[in-house]
Order: C-alpha cells, then structure tokens, then sequence
C-alpha cells in the first residue's frame, strides 16, 4: 500500500453537511489501518492535535478550524461472515469510511433486519457507535457485535465488544469517559436474516395504519420519507437539510425536574408530549422546548436560523459562520432555561477552538 498523502490547508467546511468550518492545517484520508497509524505518528512527531473525521454529518467546526492534523478515516468493505452467531445472526465487518446508508440500504435489499429504522442518516459507518446513532425506535447498540478500534494509549489494533463500549442515549466510552482514546477502524454488525422490521416508533405506525405489516423494504422507504418531511434528509437543493441534523439533546431529566417542568407546562396550560420511550428514561423532547421558549420551525435570520421542518435543527441559510451558529445556540439555550429550567446541551460535536461569543469548548 502507498505512504500516506498529507496535505496541509484543506478546507473543512466542504466535508461537513452543515458546510461550515475553517481549515485543517494538516489533513489525512487514511484508506488502511497502515495509513491510520502513520498519520497518527506523524502528529505525534510534531506534537499536533489530532482530530478524526468520518461523514462530517454531525459536526460544527470553528471558523478558525483545526489547528492539528484531521484524520479523515476512509476504510471501505462490507465484508459478510459465513455463518451465524449464537443469536442465529449474520456478522457484517464494515469499514468506517463506508457510507452508513449504503450499508442500511444493502442490508435491507438482502433482508438482513436491524438497522431498518436507521435509514436516510447522513455520515459514516465509524461514527455509528460513538454516539450510538438511534432513530425511529432502533439503535445501534442493538446491532453492534464489536468495534475494531485503535488504542491511542499503545498503538494497538483491539476489537471491543459491545458490552465494553458503555452505549446509552447518544453516548458510549467513545465520547465520554474514553474520549480520545480510541479511533474507530471497523464495526461488526450483527443482523437477523428475513427478520421483521421494527414499526415501535408513533410516526411509523402511523405511516402503516390500516396497511399490511410492511416488510423491511418498506419500512426503510417510511423512515426517509419521515426524515424527508423533517428535514432530515439529506435533498441536495433543500435549504433544510444543511445542518448537523439534531442540534440538541433531549434532555434526560430526574424525576425532580421532570415534575418541575409538568408543572411549569401546567402553569402554562400546556402538557409535555408524552411517548412510552419518553417516559421510561424521563426524557423530554428538545423540540417542544425549542418551539415553546419562541423559536418557531422558520426562525431567524440572514444566514442562520432553524429548519423549516424541525424546531431541532439549526441550518446553515448561506455563508454562515460557526460563530453565527454559536449565538443562535446560545440564544436557545437562555431562553430554554430561562422559561422552562432546562439545559439543552448540544448532540452535535463542536469542533475546534474558537473567539465567539462564548468560546467554543474544545474537542479533543
Ligand atoms: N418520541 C418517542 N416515541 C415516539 C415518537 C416520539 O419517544 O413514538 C419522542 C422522541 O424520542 C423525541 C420526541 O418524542 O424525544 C420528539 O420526537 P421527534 O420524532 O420529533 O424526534 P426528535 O427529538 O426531533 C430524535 C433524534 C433524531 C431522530 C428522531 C427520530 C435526538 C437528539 N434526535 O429527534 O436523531 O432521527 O428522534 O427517532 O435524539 C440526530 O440525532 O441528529 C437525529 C436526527
């Protein structure tokens, strides 16, 4: 295999979906886990930052960019296993660098089931367990056999199991306690063959009400239907999807502030949506606060401002810049606290360092 290519001073914002960003002051796409290590050693020679890079679909990069190097992972293959897994399962090794809905697509297209719901996601294979992609009533934990990972702490190449990599909702060791740690090489994923799809999720029953049970062919057509209508699909000329889809968490609350804030919507004269979902992890949806603290579907101005379709999604109107996302984030915030005593904290990845009108918090 060929020495890895640096390049210095590439522009990120052409390789996030939200087109925002400065540029690296090193760059790597690294085809091979050979490339991975040798861009690593080269940022560690020269005392860099090294930031990982996958779909860029979930990304915010400051406008000053990266000071360090950016590792844009770029391993293909989907590689089928012979055979099944204890829980009569098919395995799936899939490079990082491989586009997560060409997997989703071709796994229903062969009637593998399990990641059916998490069609229409923009970004890349390597992201998936990191933040533990979920949608429309799957996640990723579900599916996820083990990640093959490199260690940063001794350079080796180790597979994780599941049961190490710590998922929860929009999290796992990956971005929390191990952040930085571990780059991700591939994802085993394991799935069922001629299962049924998964229709849990409200907006999917609905789609399907008095219809057949729909296959899994169809279920995929439902959720990028739904996405589309939400803006969070991505339609090239739709000026609603130049985003990093959601902005925010939804809050997981305890029961004390989960009572507070019934109460605060009571004194309103207004009921929190309520989903079984919702209620067992008492979670709270974002959007409703969003939509209720007076920032409207539409909101905004000039460059910047919310999705048309989705009260949770900050787009990018043209040419805007990370600091204008940073203070229309910081406006929802407030208000979202100031009316309702919740924090919102962001889901998408801040990236970068940045003179805004708060700062940014640094990654990595
Ligand atoms: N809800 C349920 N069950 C249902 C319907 C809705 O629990 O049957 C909950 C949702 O979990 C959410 C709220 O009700 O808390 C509002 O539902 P909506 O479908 O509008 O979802 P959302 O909060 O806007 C979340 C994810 C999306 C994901 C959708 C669909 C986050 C931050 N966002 O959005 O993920 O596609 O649910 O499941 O969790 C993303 O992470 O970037 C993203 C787009």
């Amino acid at each position: 295999m060929n020495s890895m290519l640096v390049q210095e001073n590439i522009p990120l914002a052409p390789l996030t979906t939200f087109d925002i960003g400065g540029p690296a002051r090193y760059f790597v796409e690294a085809k091979s886990i050979g490339h991975v290590q040798e861009a690593v050693a080269f940022a560690r020679s020269r005392d860099l930052p090294l930031f990982v890079l996958g779909g860029g679909s979930n990304l915010l990069v400051s406008d000053e960019g990266w000071p360090g190097l950016v590792l844009k992972i770029a391993i293909q293959g989907i590689d089928q296993r012979a055979g099944l897994d204890e829980s009569g399962r098919v395995l799936f090794h899939v490079g990082a660098g491989e586009c997560w809905d060409k997997f989703v697509s071709r796994a229903v297209a062969s009637r593998y089931a399990g990641v059916e719901c998490l069609s229409g996601i923009p970004g890349s294979v390597g992201g998936t367990p990191v933040q533990n992609v979920g949608a429309y009533g799957q996640e990723v934990s579900e599916t996820i056999s083990s990640v093959q990972v490199i260690d940063l702490k001794d350079n080796q190449v180790r597979e994780l199991c599941a049961e190490v990599c710590g998922f929860g909702y929009r999290c796992s060791i990956f971005n929390t306690s191990e952040r930085g740690r571990f780059i991700v090489l591939r994802v085993t994923y394991a799935l069922t063959p001629d299962g049924a799809p998964r229709v849990t999720y409200t907006d999917l029953k609905r789609h399907f009400e008095g219809r057949e049970p729909p296959n899994l062919a169809e279920t995929r057509e439902a959720v990028r239907h739904i996405r589309a209508l939400k803006g969070m699909l991505i339609v090239p000329g739709d000026p609603d999807s130049k985003s990093a889809g959601s902005f925010f968490k939804n809050p997981v609350l305890s029961e004390e502030q989960h009572e507070d804030l019934k109460c605060r919507a009571a004194a309103r004269g207004l009921t929190l949506p309520s989903y079984p979902a919702l209620e067992t992890r008492k979670k709270v949806s974002a959007a409703w606060l969003v939509e209720r603290s007076g920032f409207a579907r539409g909101f905004g101005f000039g460059r910047v401002g919310i999705s048309s379709k989705h009260a949770l999604a900050i787009v990018n109107r043209g040419g805007a810049t990370a600091a204008d996302v940073f203070a229309l984030k910081d406006q929802i915030q407030h208000r979202v606290e100031e009316i309702w005593g919740v924090r919102l904290e962001p889901e998408a990845v801040l990236v970068g360092t940045q003179t805004a009108p708060d700062g940014f918090a640094k990654t990595t």
